[in-house]
Protein backbone atom coordinates (compact mmCIF):
# COMPACT_ATOMS: atom_id res chain seq x y z
CA UNK A 1 0.00 0.00 0.00
CA UNK A 2 2.78 2.57 0.83
CA UNK A 3 4.87 1.59 -1.92
CA UNK A 4 1.40 2.59 -4.04
CA UNK A 5 0.83 6.02 -2.10
CA UNK A 6 4.67 7.20 -2.25
CA UNK A 7 4.95 7.81 -6.07
CA UNK A 8 1.49 9.34 -6.05
CA UNK A 9 2.40 11.87 -3.31
CA UNK A 10 5.57 12.64 -4.96
CA UNK A 11 3.73 13.08 -8.20
CA UNK A 12 1.28 15.59 -6.49
CA UNK A 13 4.18 17.41 -4.70
CA UNK A 14 6.08 17.97 -7.67
CA UNK A 15 2.88 18.90 -9.73
CA UNK A 16 2.05 21.61 -7.15
CA UNK A 17 5.48 22.62 -6.97
CA UNK A 18 4.99 23.08 -11.05
CA UNK A 19 1.87 24.65 -10.55
CA UNK A 20 3.14 27.11 -7.63
CA UNK A 21 6.19 27.99 -9.84
CA UNK A 22 4.81 28.55 -13.06
CA UNK A 23 2.20 31.15 -10.69
CA UNK A 24 5.29 33.00 -9.38
CA UNK A 25 6.96 33.30 -12.80
CA UNK A 26 3.50 34.57 -13.95
CA UNK A 27 3.35 37.34 -11.21
CA UNK A 28 7.11 38.03 -11.11
CA UNK A 29 7.68 38.31 -14.94
CA UNK A 30 4.50 40.35 -15.23
CA UNK A 31 6.51 43.65 -15.82
CA UNK A 32 3.41 45.27 -17.72
CA UNK A 33 3.80 47.72 -20.76
CA UNK A 34 7.41 49.36 -21.25
CA UNK A 35 8.14 51.79 -23.79
CA UNK A 36 10.79 51.73 -25.73
CA UNK A 37 12.63 55.06 -26.58
CA UNK A 38 14.24 54.76 -30.06
CA UNK A 39 17.00 57.47 -31.46
CA UNK A 40 16.18 60.05 -28.72
CA UNK A 41 12.05 59.68 -29.39
CA UNK A 42 12.57 59.64 -32.97
CA UNK A 43 10.12 56.41 -32.66
CA UNK A 44 8.62 55.02 -28.92
CA UNK A 45 7.58 51.87 -29.06
CA UNK A 46 5.15 50.76 -25.89
CA UNK A 47 5.06 47.14 -25.75
CA UNK A 48 4.53 44.11 -23.44
CA UNK A 49 7.16 43.89 -21.03
CA UNK A 50 9.14 40.57 -20.31
CA UNK A 51 10.65 39.22 -23.53
CA UNK A 52 14.40 39.58 -24.70
CA UNK A 53 14.93 43.23 -26.44
CA UNK A 54 15.46 41.50 -29.96
CA UNK A 55 11.95 39.58 -30.38
CA UNK A 56 9.85 42.32 -29.12
CA UNK A 57 11.54 44.71 -31.80
CA UNK A 58 11.14 42.10 -33.99
CA UNK A 59 7.37 41.49 -33.21
CA UNK A 60 7.01 45.43 -34.01
CA UNK A 61 8.77 44.83 -37.23
CA UNK A 62 12.12 46.46 -36.38
CA UNK A 63 14.71 43.00 -37.37
CA UNK A 64 18.16 43.69 -35.52
CA UNK A 65 20.66 41.11 -37.51
CA UNK A 66 20.61 37.61 -35.26
CA UNK A 67 22.63 35.14 -37.15
CA UNK A 68 21.34 32.41 -34.55
CA UNK A 69 17.91 33.20 -33.81
CA UNK A 70 18.90 34.63 -30.25
CA UNK A 71 20.89 31.95 -28.54
CA UNK A 72 23.99 34.36 -27.81
CA UNK A 73 25.89 32.66 -29.68
CA UNK A 74 26.32 34.35 -33.02
CA UNK A 75 27.06 37.98 -31.81
CA UNK A 76 25.42 39.56 -34.24
CA UNK A 77 22.68 40.90 -32.84
CA UNK A 78 24.25 43.97 -30.89
CA UNK A 79 22.55 47.72 -30.19
CA UNK A 80 23.78 50.39 -28.49
CA UNK A 81 21.63 50.98 -25.23
CA UNK A 82 21.52 54.24 -23.71
CA UNK A 83 19.83 53.60 -20.49
CA UNK A 84 20.96 51.40 -17.46
CA UNK A 85 20.04 48.05 -18.15
CA UNK A 86 22.42 46.67 -15.88
CA UNK A 87 25.82 45.44 -16.02
CA UNK A 88 26.85 42.76 -19.16
CA UNK A 89 25.99 39.59 -18.39
CA UNK A 90 28.77 36.75 -19.07
CA UNK A 91 26.98 35.62 -22.21
CA UNK A 92 27.41 38.41 -23.93
CA UNK A 93 31.25 39.42 -22.79
CA UNK A 94 32.70 37.13 -25.46
CA UNK A 95 31.42 39.32 -27.91
CA UNK A 96 32.38 42.35 -26.91
CA UNK A 97 35.40 44.33 -26.97
CA UNK A 98 36.59 47.05 -24.20
CA UNK A 99 35.47 49.88 -26.47
CA UNK A 100 32.06 48.66 -26.75
CA UNK A 101 32.06 47.34 -23.18
CA UNK A 102 32.19 51.07 -22.42
CA UNK A 103 29.79 52.59 -25.24
CA UNK A 104 27.04 49.44 -22.99
CA UNK A 105 26.89 48.08 -26.75
CA UNK A 106 24.77 44.91 -26.10
CA UNK A 107 23.43 41.79 -27.79
CA UNK A 108 19.68 42.47 -27.90
CA UNK A 109 19.05 38.69 -27.39
CA UNK A 110 20.27 38.87 -23.94
CA UNK A 111 18.45 42.00 -22.83
CA UNK A 112 14.83 41.05 -21.12
CA UNK A 113 12.91 44.30 -21.31
CA UNK A 114 12.31 45.00 -17.44
CA UNK A 115 11.59 48.72 -17.50
CA UNK A 116 11.64 51.67 -20.50
CA UNK A 117 14.66 51.53 -22.03
CA UNK A 118 16.32 53.96 -24.68
CA UNK A 119 18.44 53.04 -27.56
CA UNK A 120 20.08 53.61 -30.70
CA UNK A 121 19.92 51.94 -34.08
CA UNK A 122 20.85 52.99 -37.37
CA UNK A 123 18.43 54.33 -39.87
CA UNK A 124 19.14 51.26 -42.47
CA UNK A 125 17.54 48.95 -39.89
CA UNK A 126 14.20 50.56 -40.66
CA UNK A 127 14.20 49.13 -44.37
CA UNK A 128 14.56 45.58 -43.47
CA UNK A 129 11.50 43.95 -44.08
CA UNK A 130 9.89 40.25 -42.98
CA UNK A 131 9.20 38.69 -46.44
CA UNK A 132 6.85 35.50 -47.45
CA UNK A 133 7.59 33.31 -50.11
CA UNK A 134 7.33 30.34 -52.04
CA UNK A 135 9.69 27.14 -53.01
CA UNK A 136 9.79 27.29 -55.99
CA UNK A 137 12.96 25.03 -56.14
CA UNK A 138 15.13 22.96 -54.06
CA UNK A 139 18.03 21.32 -55.71
CA UNK A 140 20.56 19.18 -55.12
CA UNK A 141 24.12 20.98 -56.31
CA UNK A 142 26.41 18.78 -54.31
CA UNK A 143 25.50 15.51 -51.89
CA UNK A 144 25.88 18.25 -48.73
CA UNK A 145 24.14 21.41 -50.52
CA UNK A 146 21.00 22.27 -51.32
CA UNK A 147 19.93 25.06 -53.83
CA UNK A 148 17.02 26.75 -52.50
CA UNK A 149 15.40 29.15 -55.00
CA UNK A 150 12.11 31.38 -53.26
CA UNK A 151 9.98 33.18 -55.01
CA UNK A 152 8.96 36.34 -53.18
CA UNK A 153 5.33 37.07 -52.37
CA UNK A 154 4.36 39.80 -50.26
CA UNK A 155 6.66 41.85 -50.31
CA UNK A 156 7.61 40.85 -53.73
CA UNK A 157 10.84 42.84 -54.67
CA UNK A 158 13.77 42.81 -52.38
CA UNK A 159 16.79 45.25 -52.82
CA UNK A 160 20.08 44.08 -51.52
CA UNK A 161 23.90 44.35 -52.23
CA UNK A 162 25.41 41.50 -53.52
CA UNK A 163 27.39 39.73 -50.81
CA UNK A 164 24.46 40.10 -48.09
CA UNK A 165 22.16 37.67 -46.08
CA UNK A 166 19.02 36.85 -45.04
CA UNK A 167 17.11 35.26 -42.16
CA UNK A 168 15.41 31.74 -42.70
CA UNK A 169 12.79 31.94 -40.66
CA UNK A 170 12.25 27.55 -39.60
CA UNK A 171 9.13 26.68 -38.07
CA UNK A 172 8.57 24.17 -35.31
CA UNK A 173 9.27 20.50 -36.62
CA UNK A 174 9.36 17.44 -34.79
CA UNK A 175 10.98 17.78 -31.33
CA UNK A 176 12.31 21.49 -32.53
CA UNK A 177 9.20 23.03 -30.52
CA UNK A 178 9.82 27.04 -31.42
CA UNK A 179 10.14 28.83 -34.44
CA UNK A 180 13.96 29.95 -35.30
CA UNK A 181 16.15 31.55 -37.84
CA UNK A 182 19.40 31.51 -39.30
CA UNK A 183 21.36 33.65 -41.69
CA UNK A 184 22.33 32.51 -45.27
CA UNK A 185 23.72 34.52 -47.85
CA UNK A 186 21.87 34.94 -50.62
CA UNK A 187 23.61 33.57 -54.05
CA UNK A 188 21.29 35.44 -56.98
CA UNK A 189 22.40 38.62 -58.23
CA UNK A 190 20.44 41.89 -57.05
CA UNK A 191 18.73 42.27 -60.54
CA UNK A 192 16.67 39.18 -59.87
CA UNK A 193 14.45 41.18 -57.39
CA UNK A 194 11.23 38.59 -57.20
CA UNK A 195 14.05 35.78 -56.03
CA UNK A 196 16.39 35.19 -53.16
CA UNK A 197 18.11 32.17 -54.06
CA UNK A 198 20.22 30.53 -51.24
CA UNK A 199 22.88 27.45 -50.59
CA UNK A 200 22.34 25.63 -47.79
CA UNK A 201 24.91 22.95 -46.83
CA UNK A 202 23.50 19.99 -44.38
CA UNK A 203 25.45 20.38 -40.91
CA UNK A 204 24.08 17.05 -38.88
CA UNK A 205 21.90 17.29 -36.43
CA UNK A 206 21.68 21.11 -37.16
CA UNK A 207 17.60 22.71 -36.87
CA UNK A 208 17.53 24.65 -39.70
CA UNK A 209 19.63 22.91 -42.09
CA UNK A 210 17.65 19.68 -41.34
CA UNK A 211 14.67 21.36 -41.62
CA UNK A 212 15.72 22.50 -45.45
CA UNK A 213 17.18 19.20 -46.33
CA UNK A 214 14.96 17.00 -44.78
CA UNK A 215 11.36 18.32 -44.62
CA UNK A 216 11.02 21.50 -47.34
CA UNK A 217 9.75 21.07 -50.58
CA UNK A 218 8.81 22.88 -53.26
CA UNK A 219 5.62 24.76 -52.98
CA UNK A 220 6.12 25.51 -48.91
CA UNK A 221 5.44 28.80 -48.16
CA UNK A 222 8.45 30.45 -46.45
CA UNK A 223 9.15 33.40 -44.86
CA UNK A 224 12.93 35.65 -45.12
CA UNK A 225 14.04 38.66 -42.89
CA UNK A 226 16.50 41.15 -44.68
CA UNK A 227 18.90 42.15 -45.85
CA UNK A 228 21.71 42.38 -43.49
CA UNK A 229 25.05 42.67 -43.33
CA UNK A 230 28.77 44.37 -44.60
CA UNK A 231 29.87 41.85 -47.03
CA UNK A 232 29.83 43.61 -50.41
CA UNK A 233 32.00 44.12 -52.96
CA UNK A 234 34.36 47.57 -52.16
CA UNK A 235 33.80 50.29 -55.04
CA UNK A 236 37.55 51.04 -55.80
CA UNK A 237 39.42 49.68 -58.30
CA UNK A 238 42.03 47.75 -56.29
CA UNK A 239 42.20 43.83 -57.72
CA UNK A 240 39.89 41.45 -55.86
CA UNK A 241 41.40 38.41 -54.61
CA UNK A 242 38.37 36.23 -53.66
CA UNK A 243 38.53 32.39 -51.30
CA UNK A 244 35.50 30.27 -50.63
CA UNK A 245 34.50 26.83 -49.58
CA UNK A 246 31.30 24.55 -49.53
CA UNK A 247 28.26 26.91 -49.16
CA UNK A 248 30.82 29.87 -49.00
CA UNK A 249 30.14 30.27 -52.92
CA UNK A 250 26.78 31.85 -52.23
CA UNK A 251 28.16 35.12 -51.80
CA UNK A 252 30.56 35.25 -53.97
CA UNK A 253 28.58 34.00 -56.63
CA UNK A 254 26.51 37.24 -55.72
CA UNK A 255 29.26 39.55 -56.20
CA UNK A 256 30.72 38.05 -59.68
CA UNK A 257 27.24 37.98 -61.21
CA UNK A 258 26.53 41.44 -60.46
CA UNK A 259 29.57 42.96 -61.37
CA UNK A 260 29.66 40.90 -64.69
CA UNK A 261 25.49 42.02 -65.06
CA UNK A 262 27.17 45.98 -64.31
CA UNK A 263 29.72 45.46 -66.62
CA UNK A 264 32.41 46.24 -63.70
CA UNK A 265 34.64 43.86 -66.09
CA UNK A 266 37.56 46.02 -65.58
CA UNK A 267 38.77 44.96 -62.19
CA UNK A 268 40.88 41.49 -61.67
CA UNK A 269 38.92 39.03 -60.11
CA UNK A 270 40.36 35.77 -58.72
CA UNK A 271 38.37 33.40 -57.28
CA UNK A 272 39.73 30.78 -55.28
CA UNK A 273 37.32 27.61 -54.27
CA UNK A 274 38.51 25.30 -52.02
CA UNK A 275 36.77 21.67 -51.55
CA UNK A 276 38.30 18.14 -50.73
CA UNK A 277 37.39 16.05 -54.05
CA UNK A 278 35.59 16.66 -56.89
CA UNK A 279 31.95 15.68 -55.24
CA UNK A 280 32.39 19.01 -53.28
CA UNK A 281 33.10 21.17 -56.77
CA UNK A 282 29.85 22.78 -58.05
CA UNK A 283 28.99 25.31 -60.71
CA UNK A 284 32.39 24.72 -62.28
CA UNK A 285 30.64 25.21 -65.88
CA UNK A 286 29.36 28.31 -64.91
CA UNK A 287 32.36 30.16 -64.04
CA UNK A 288 34.15 28.73 -66.79
CA UNK A 289 31.46 30.88 -68.87
CA UNK A 290 32.32 33.93 -67.04
CA UNK A 291 36.28 33.49 -67.57
CA UNK A 292 35.53 33.09 -71.19
CA UNK A 293 33.27 36.62 -70.95
CA UNK A 294 35.59 38.23 -68.69
CA UNK A 295 39.00 38.33 -69.54
CA UNK A 296 40.10 39.47 -65.97
CA UNK A 297 38.24 36.70 -64.23
CA UNK A 298 40.17 33.73 -63.18
CA UNK A 299 38.62 30.76 -61.43
CA UNK A 300 40.99 28.67 -59.52
CA UNK A 301 39.09 25.48 -58.09
CA UNK A 302 41.59 23.39 -55.75
CA UNK A 303 41.35 19.75 -54.23
CA UNK A 304 43.00 19.17 -50.82
CA UNK A 305 41.80 15.63 -51.39
CA UNK A 306 41.57 14.19 -54.85
CA UNK A 307 40.39 11.03 -55.37
CA UNK A 308 41.98 8.46 -57.81
CA UNK A 309 38.67 7.96 -60.33
CA UNK A 310 38.69 12.66 -60.09
CA UNK A 311 40.89 12.68 -62.72
CA UNK A 312 42.09 15.85 -60.98
CA UNK A 313 44.60 17.88 -63.16
CA UNK A 314 43.56 21.73 -61.46
CA UNK A 315 45.35 23.08 -58.37
CA UNK A 316 45.78 20.88 -55.26
CA UNK A 317 46.28 21.20 -51.47
CA UNK A 318 44.59 23.24 -48.75
CA UNK A 319 43.38 26.56 -50.34
CA UNK A 320 45.39 28.95 -48.17
CA UNK A 321 48.47 27.00 -49.90
CA UNK A 322 47.29 27.75 -53.34
CA UNK A 323 46.35 31.47 -52.21
CA UNK A 324 50.22 31.88 -50.90
CA UNK A 325 51.17 30.20 -54.21
CA UNK A 326 49.40 32.53 -56.64
CA UNK A 327 50.22 35.61 -54.43
CA UNK A 328 53.68 34.56 -54.25
CA UNK A 329 54.01 33.92 -58.47
CA UNK A 330 50.81 34.50 -60.43
CA UNK A 331 49.10 37.73 -58.90
CA UNK A 332 51.33 41.22 -60.02
CA UNK A 333 53.00 42.19 -57.10
CA UNK A 334 52.61 46.11 -57.24
CA UNK A 335 48.81 46.08 -57.13
CA UNK A 336 46.13 47.22 -54.64
CA UNK A 337 44.56 44.04 -53.34
CA UNK A 338 41.63 43.49 -51.22
CA UNK A 339 40.52 40.21 -49.95
CA UNK A 340 36.95 38.82 -50.11
CA UNK A 341 36.15 35.68 -47.87
CA UNK A 342 33.17 32.90 -47.03
CA UNK A 343 33.08 29.91 -45.52
CA UNK A 344 34.09 27.93 -42.23
CA UNK A 345 36.29 30.92 -39.09
CA UNK A 346 39.05 27.83 -39.41
CA UNK A 347 39.50 28.68 -43.28
CA UNK A 348 38.94 32.60 -42.87
CA UNK A 349 41.86 32.91 -40.27
CA UNK A 350 44.03 30.85 -42.17
CA UNK A 351 43.22 33.15 -45.08
CA UNK A 352 43.86 36.15 -43.35
CA UNK A 353 47.40 35.20 -42.27
CA UNK A 354 48.39 34.77 -45.34
CA UNK A 355 47.40 38.04 -46.88
CA UNK A 356 48.94 39.46 -43.71
CA UNK A 357 51.90 37.86 -45.34
CA UNK A 358 51.88 39.63 -48.88
CA UNK A 359 50.34 43.40 -47.24
CA UNK A 360 46.72 42.85 -48.12
CA UNK A 361 45.33 44.78 -45.41
CA UNK A 362 41.62 45.60 -46.62
CA UNK A 363 40.00 41.92 -45.98
CA UNK A 364 36.16 41.66 -46.29
CA UNK A 365 34.29 38.42 -44.95
CA UNK A 366 31.30 36.43 -43.23
CA UNK A 367 32.45 33.29 -41.13
CA UNK A 368 29.82 31.02 -41.58
CA UNK A 369 29.61 29.61 -37.99
C1 LIG B 1 26.39 35.94 -41.93
C2 LIG B 1 26.21 34.45 -42.09
C3 LIG B 1 25.89 33.92 -43.33
C4 LIG B 1 25.73 32.54 -43.48
N1 LIG B 1 25.46 32.04 -44.72
C5 LIG B 1 25.35 30.71 -44.90
C6 LIG B 1 25.12 30.15 -46.22
O1 LIG B 1 25.00 30.88 -47.21
N2 LIG B 1 25.02 28.81 -46.32
C7 LIG B 1 25.14 27.97 -45.23
O2 LIG B 1 25.04 26.74 -45.41
N3 LIG B 1 25.37 28.47 -43.99
C8 LIG B 1 25.46 29.80 -43.79
N4 LIG B 1 25.66 30.31 -42.53
C9 LIG B 1 25.60 29.38 -41.37
C10 LIG B 1 24.13 29.23 -40.93
O3 LIG B 1 23.64 30.46 -40.44
C11 LIG B 1 23.93 28.19 -39.81
O4 LIG B 1 24.79 28.48 -38.73
C12 LIG B 1 24.22 26.77 -40.28
O5 LIG B 1 23.45 26.48 -41.43
C13 LIG B 1 23.86 25.76 -39.18
O6 LIG B 1 22.51 25.94 -38.80
P1 LIG B 1 21.67 24.76 -38.13
O7 LIG B 1 20.45 25.37 -37.51
O8 LIG B 1 21.45 23.65 -39.10
O9 LIG B 1 22.63 24.20 -37.00
P2 LIG B 1 22.50 24.51 -35.44
O10 LIG B 1 21.31 23.81 -34.90
O11 LIG B 1 22.62 25.98 -35.23
O12 LIG B 1 23.85 23.85 -34.91
C14 LIG B 1 23.97 22.46 -34.67
C15 LIG B 1 25.38 22.12 -34.22
O13 LIG B 1 26.28 22.25 -35.32
C16 LIG B 1 27.30 23.20 -35.02
N5 LIG B 1 27.45 24.00 -36.23
C17 LIG B 1 26.76 25.13 -36.56
N6 LIG B 1 27.17 25.57 -37.76
C18 LIG B 1 28.10 24.73 -38.20
C19 LIG B 1 28.87 24.65 -39.40
N7 LIG B 1 28.74 25.57 -40.37
N8 LIG B 1 29.75 23.60 -39.54
C20 LIG B 1 29.87 22.69 -38.56
N9 LIG B 1 29.17 22.71 -37.40
C21 LIG B 1 28.30 23.72 -37.23
C22 LIG B 1 26.82 24.00 -33.86
O14 LIG B 1 27.92 24.42 -33.07
C23 LIG B 1 25.93 23.01 -33.13
O15 LIG B 1 26.70 22.21 -32.27
C24 LIG B 1 25.84 31.68 -42.36
C25 LIG B 1 26.15 32.22 -41.10
C26 LIG B 1 26.34 33.58 -40.96
C27 LIG B 1 26.69 34.13 -39.60
S1 LIG C 1 21.01 36.75 -31.94
FE1 LIG C 1 22.86 35.62 -31.95
S2 LIG C 1 23.85 36.46 -30.19
FE2 LIG C 1 21.97 37.49 -30.18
Amino acid sequence: MTLLIAPIVVSLISGGLALVIAIVDGIVNNYGEVDIDINDGKKVLKVKGGAPLLQTLSSQGIFVPSACGGRGSCGACKVKVLSDVGPHLPTELPYMSKEEIQQNIRLSCQIKLKKPIKIYLPEELFNIRKFKGIVESLKDVTYDIKELRIRLVEPNEINFKAGQYVQLVIPPYENVKESTQRAYSISSAPSDKNHVELLIRLVPGGIATTYVHKYMKEGDVVEVVGPFGEFYMRDTNADMVMVAGGSGMAPIKSIILDMLERGITNRNVWYFFGARSKRDLYYVEMFREIEKKWPNFHFIPALSDPLPEDNWDGETGLITNVLDKYLQTVLPKDTPKEGYLCGSPGMINACIQVFEKYGVKDVYYDKFA
